[in-house]
């Protein structure tokens, strides 16, 4: 593929990643991602604007094979997916320098062993010439790492926010082309990377809205020339109060559990609520990930092992512990066989989420009609709770 031209002498030369399926040994990637790197050519000088995974590094060299100068490599982010080529390119360009926060330069030197005399750092808001192109640097700390900065491209409104707005999608596409599946590649996006970080995140939104940009072009996935497409979509998910959902991980063993689900389901729908059920037995985690960044209330549904949860939800919880989504209620559902530490087991993996705990419902064995009624109640207390807070 050649190098394909964004702007006047701004070029998109990145990589497609078609097939890896997981990221971070942990994340799914059900249709693949890209590396984005960007090539800025001003008058006087060149900046490379991140480069790719290491993997393929060769896809990048070979754009830059009829490039003779290189003056500075802008690192957004010391993520390897991003630097991972950086000493590559500086190999081949010996008085290029690496551009990029404090903390990026400790953490770059650490991660690839890169040496601090080929390092510029840059303050929040200072600009770099490349003639008749200026970049401004925009410091925005935990997107989702504490060094992250975005560069605004000024003469031709482009932001470059690496992992923010960004989707891991494969496509041949270089802007968004259909908008309702970048919606779900970005929200899932969100949801595994930024949605821990939703304070810092909600200050940068604050910092880039008075940014005239055109393009906004991340370093996953297709860029945005219709800007304000992302923008609002982040806004929605970092700053919304939470919806009148409920979603629901769990597992059964031996259907006990999984009649206490079904009937529980019913129990919400029936009144009004919206579940989004999840069995762990074959879920993507990805997708209910997406579902806890809207998900007002959570309940887990568990079966017992050795006293405590099922390891599927145990990891679940976990999960959901980390992300840190604005849930406002948490229960757990689920049955037993001999005797369960269930609910203290899982309340105790989830101390990040300030929610309120709704009395469980754990049961011995089969339900039978008065656990349908304790269902029955716990459905109530969901409805009548996102009633008084108005989610809608
Ligand atoms: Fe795409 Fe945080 O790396």
């Amino acid at each position: 593929m050649k190098a394909r031209q964004i702007k006047t002498n701004v070029y998109w030369v990145g990589a497609i990643d078609w097939d890896r399926r997981l990221f971070d040994a942990l994340i799914p990637l059900p249709d693949g991602t890209s590396y984005n790197a960007y090539l800025v050519q001003g008058s006087q000088k060149v900046a490379l604007i991140d480069t790719v995974n290491p993997s393929m590094t060769e896809v990048l060299m070979a754009y830059l094979e009829n490039v003779p100068v290189v003056d500075y490599v802008i690192a957004n982010h010391a993520e390897q997916d991003h630097s991972g080529s950086i000493p590559r390119v500086l190999a081949k360009y010996p008085d290029a320098k690496v551009v990029t926060t404090p903390k990026g330069q400790d953490m770059l030197v650490a991660l690839l062993l890169i040496s601090e005399d080929r390092f510029i750092t840059v303050s929040d808001g200072e600009t770099l010439s490349l003639g008749d192109k200026t970049l401004e640097f925009i410091h925005a700390p935990w997107v989702h790492w504490p060094e992250t900065m975005l560069t605004y491209l000024r003469e031709d409104k482009i932001l470059f926010p690496c992992d923010l707005f960004g989707s891991h999608l494969a496509t041949t596409d270089l802007y968004v082309r259909d908008g309702g599946q970048i919606y779900e590649a970005a929200k899932r996006y969100y949801a595994e990377i930024m949605m821990p970080f939703r304070a810092t995140i909600q200050k940068n939104l604050e910092k880039v809205k008075d940014y005239a940009i055109d393009i906004i072009a991340p370093s996953h996935g297709p860029m945005h020339d219709r800007p304000e497409f992302i923008l609002e979509a982040y806004h929605s998910w970092a700053f919304d109060e939470p919806k009148n959902i409920v979603v629901l991980p769990y597992i059964s063993m031996h259907g006990s559990t999984q009649k206490m689900v079904e009937y529980f389901v019913g129990a919400l729908a029936d009144r009004g609520v919206t579940v989004k059920q999840f069995n762990l037995a074959a879920t993507d985690i990805g997708k209910l990930a997406i579902a806890l960044v809207d998900a007002a209330t959570m309940v887990i549904g568990t079966p017992t092992v050795l006293v405590g949860p099922h390891p599927n939800v145990a990891y679940a919880a976990f999960l959901a512990n980390a992300l840190k989504p604005r849930l406002r209620f948490v229960s757990i559902i689920g049955s037993y066989g001999w005797g369960s530490k269930a609910v203290e087991q899982l309340a105790g993996m989830i101390p990040n989420l300030k929610a309120e705990v709704l009395d469980p419902v754990i049961i011995k064995g089969l339900p039978r009609d008065e656990d349908f009624r304790a269902l029955d109640a716990l459905a109530k207390t969901i409805v009548d709770k996102h009633k008084e807070h108005g989610f809608a």
